[in-house]
C-alpha cells in the first residue's frame, strides 16, 4: 500500500481491513494522525490496525482516558499508543499525561484521533490519514 493514496470504503468492516494493511507500512517510530468528523471512522480503523499488530485487548475509542497503550505481537514494534484527542480541551493535557514522551521511540507507533487539535505538538514528519463522511456508509480515506 503506498502512503499516498485515496482508498473509498463502503463498511465499517471495509476500513478495518484497511487499517490492518495500513500497519504493514508502518515502521517503529511513526506517528500517525488522523483527521475527520466524528463518525467518520477513525476508531474503526484503529482497531484494524491494531489486528494488524496483533494487539489482543480490544480497542476501544480512548475517549474518556485520552491515551491507551496496547502491547503488540509484533517483531520490532513492542507497543501501539492510542490518543484520542476529542475531549480535549486544551493541547498543553497531551504533555501532562506524559503522551508526548511516546513519539518517534523506535519500537513505538503512536496514533492520534482528531490530530487537528493537536497539530503543533506532533512531530514535524508526523503521517496523515484524512477521513470523509461520503453518501451513507461511504468513506472517503486519504493518506497523505
Ligand atoms: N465505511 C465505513 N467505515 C467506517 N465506519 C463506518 C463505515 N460505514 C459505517 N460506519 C459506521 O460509522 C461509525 C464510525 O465510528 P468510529 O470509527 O468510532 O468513528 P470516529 O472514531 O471517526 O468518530 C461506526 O458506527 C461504523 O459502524
Ligand atoms: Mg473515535
Amino acid at each position: 500500500m503506498s502512503t499516498r493514496q485515496t482508498a473509498y470504503t463502503t463498511s465499517g468492516t471495509e476500513t478495518k481491513a484497511l487499517g490492518k494493511k495500513f500497519a504493514g507500512v508502518l515502521c517503529g517510530g511513526d506517528v500517525v494522525g488522523l483527521f475527520g468528523d466524528l463518525g467518520a471512522g477513525k476508531t474503526t480503523f484503529v482497531k484494524g490496525l491494531a489486528q494488524g499488530f496483533g494487539v489482543r485487548r480490544v480497542v476501544k475509542s480512548p475517549s474518556f482516558t485520552l491515551m491507551n497503550i496496547h502491547q503488540t505481537k509484533h517483531r520490532g514494534i513492542k507497543q501501539l499508543v492510542h490518543i484520542d484527542c476529542y475531549r480535549l480541551t486544551n493541547p498543553n493535557q497531551l504533555e501532562e499525561i506524559g503522551a508526548l514522551e511516546y513519539f518517534g521511540r523506535k519500537d513505538i507507533v503512536v496514533i492520534v484521533e482528531w490530530a487537528e487539535k493537536v497539530k503543533r505538538l506532533l512531530p514535524k514528519k508526523f503521517l496523515k490519514v484524512y477521513f470523509n463522511i461520503k453518501k451513507g456508509d461511504e468513506r472517503e480515506v486519504r493518506f497523505g
